[in-house]
């Protein structure tokens, strides 16, 4: 039986079909288990259980918002956001098991971090709650919101990431291997100590 649900959803944006409900279950199997059949590799041994990886080589994704993790597959799979490894996994991934994975992982607990620099944890907090006026930096904070939480749909989570996931991140849109004008506008203006600043810092808050 195909149930067609009223899109109600996270996925109800314009210009996208009206989705059908995703499916949690199935999106927590195949987050656990991969799909042996499909050559599908489990999410859970690079990016942890329920989410939370257990090392900065691998983003935690606990908590993030749906129609973010969603859309960042698909630019995996198009090419459009430039990862090896991930282009591989998303490629074998149909509309529906990325919705049903992105469901599953937005209702999971997220696990927080802590900043390890003593010597730059005031430099991050001062960009990320107000910017760099003298060049025209916008506060994170703006954004991404106080605690890091994000806004949805708009802005995802990054409170609590690994500072080295984050730091990696702010580098590819300063060079433009990741394509969005306003992260790619912003990172343009962050030199290296203030981006580690700001990536130690925001593994600390949540
Ligand atoms: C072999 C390790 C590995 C496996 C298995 C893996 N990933 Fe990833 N994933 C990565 C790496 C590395 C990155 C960071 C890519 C980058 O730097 O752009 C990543 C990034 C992501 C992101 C982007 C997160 C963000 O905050 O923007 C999502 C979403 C994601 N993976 C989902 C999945 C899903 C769903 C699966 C299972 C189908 C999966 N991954 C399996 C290694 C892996
Ligand atoms: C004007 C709004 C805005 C502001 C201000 C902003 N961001 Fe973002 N940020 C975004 C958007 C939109 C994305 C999603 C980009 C995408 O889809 O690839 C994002 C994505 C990110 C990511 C990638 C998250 C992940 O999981 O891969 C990081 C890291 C990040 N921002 C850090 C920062 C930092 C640090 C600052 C402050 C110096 C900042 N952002 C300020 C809008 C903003």
């Amino acid at each position: 039986m195909t149930l067609i649900v009223m899109a109600s959803g996270s996925f109800a944006s314009e210009g996208q079909p009206k989705a059908t409900k995703p499916d949690l279950a199935a999106g927590e199997s195949l987050y656990n288990n991969g799909d042996a059949t499909r050559g599908i590799s489990a999410c859970v041994s690079c990016h942890g259980a329920n989410g939370n990886s257990g090392s900065g080589t691998w983003p935690k994704l606990s908590a993030q918002n749906a129609t973010y993790i969603y859309t960042q597959l698909t630019h995996f799979k198009s090419g459009e956001r430039a990862n090896g490894v991930m282009m591989g996994m998303s490629m074998l991934l149909s509309d529906a098991d990325m919705k049903n994975i992105a469901a599953y992982l937005e209702k999971q607990t997220h696990k927080g971090g802590t900043a390890r620099n003593k010597d730059s944890i005031e430099l991050g907090k001062s960009i990320y709650r107000g910017g760099i006026a003298a060049k025209n930096v916008p506060a994170c904070a703006a954004c991404h919101g106080p605690a890091g939480a994000g806004i949805p749909v708009q802005y995802p989570r990054i409170g609590g990431q690994w500072a080295e996931y984050t730091n990696t991140q702010l580098m590819n849109f300063r060079v433009g291997d990741r394509k969005n004008i306003q992260m790619n506008t912003i990172a343009a203006k962050l030199n290296d100590k203030e981006m580690q600043a700001v990536a130690d810092y925001i593994a600390g808050i949540n």
